[in-house]
């Protein structure tokens, strides 16, 4: 049998017990954590808070057609939560930049200066660490599907970057999970709650505040400089026109001006 080596393993009695109120399932192997917690969606209570772990994911997703790789060492999970509005409403975006933050407090208790890159992303020095697929299941629960790169093998992903690159040693891909979910769990279920708090915390993280970017919705596309966040979660722009809102789509940033 193949060995596995120290910084690919994840220490499942402890993952379970310091999650708190999060029901945990575990899989080896699956297509991705965003299907099987999708699939799973219908035999689940709508007021519970369930993770869906897998040390490997044969067909993982990112935003739009984009494929998300990952490997051995990397953290694949998805959190199958109650959902305080729907994902028609406009603040959709405030969930994206919720689990950012998240993801951003955990890592920066690490000494990791994460930031936020609108709207899904988490950068570490200018390449991404960590990309957040939402998607919904019902009216009432959506799914948020996280891939982060921690001890893994990163060299042939184009301007990624993974934890291991920046610490002495291999990071602890169990406690960093642990502090993830609960991280996430308590800034996306506050978001009604505490939305300014919310909004505090996303221009403090904001990564591409006063850069020159280029933004994209599929249809329209645009350059001008970025002025942060609304509290809508649209990301505002500055350009030759007057300042805009894009509520959704990409953006690249051109320089850092
Ligand atoms: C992106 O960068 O566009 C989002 C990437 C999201 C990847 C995670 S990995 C766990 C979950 N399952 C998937 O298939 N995708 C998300």
């Amino acid at each position: 049998m193949e060995k596995r080596e120290p910084s690919h393993m994840l220490d499942l009695p402890a993952i379970k017990s310091q999650i708190g109120e999060v029901n945990f399932c575990f899989r080896q192997e699956v297509t991705s954590t965003n299907d099987w917690a999708r699939d799973s969606a219908s035999q689940l209570k709508a007021g519970e808070i369930n993770l869906f772990l897998a040390e490997n994911q044969t067909a993982g997703r990112g935003r739009g057609d984009h494929v998300w790789y990952s490997g051995p060492g990397s953290l694949t999970f998805s959190l199958l939560m109650p959902c305080p509005f729907n994902l028609q409403d406009p603040r959709r975006g405030l969930l994206a930049l919720a689990t950012g933050c998240g993801i951003c407090t955990a890592l920066r208790s690490w000494g990791f200066e994460t930031q936020i890159k609108w709207p899904n992303d988490v950068f570490f020095r200018q390449r991404k660490l960590a990309g957040v697929l939402i998607e919904s299941v019902d009216h009432n629960r959506v799914i948020i599907g996280c891939g982060i790169n921690v001890n893994n093998e990163v060299s042939c992903i184009e301007s990624a970057t993974n934890l291991r690159s920046h610490a002495s040693d291999p990071v602890d891909l169990s406690e960093i999970l642990i502090a993830l979910v609960r991280a996430i769990n308590w800034r996306v279920s506050s978001i009604e709650q505490a939305p300014g708090e919310l909004i505090g915390l996303v221009a403090q993280y904001d990564g591409l505040v006063g850069k020159l970017v280029q933004w994209s919705t599929g249809r329209k596309t645009g350059t001008g400089v970025a002025q942060g966040i609304a509290d809508d979660g649209s990301l505002r722009i500055l350009t030759d026109q007057g300042e805009i809102g894009v509520h959704s789509g990409s953006v690249t940033v051109l320089s850092n001006l």
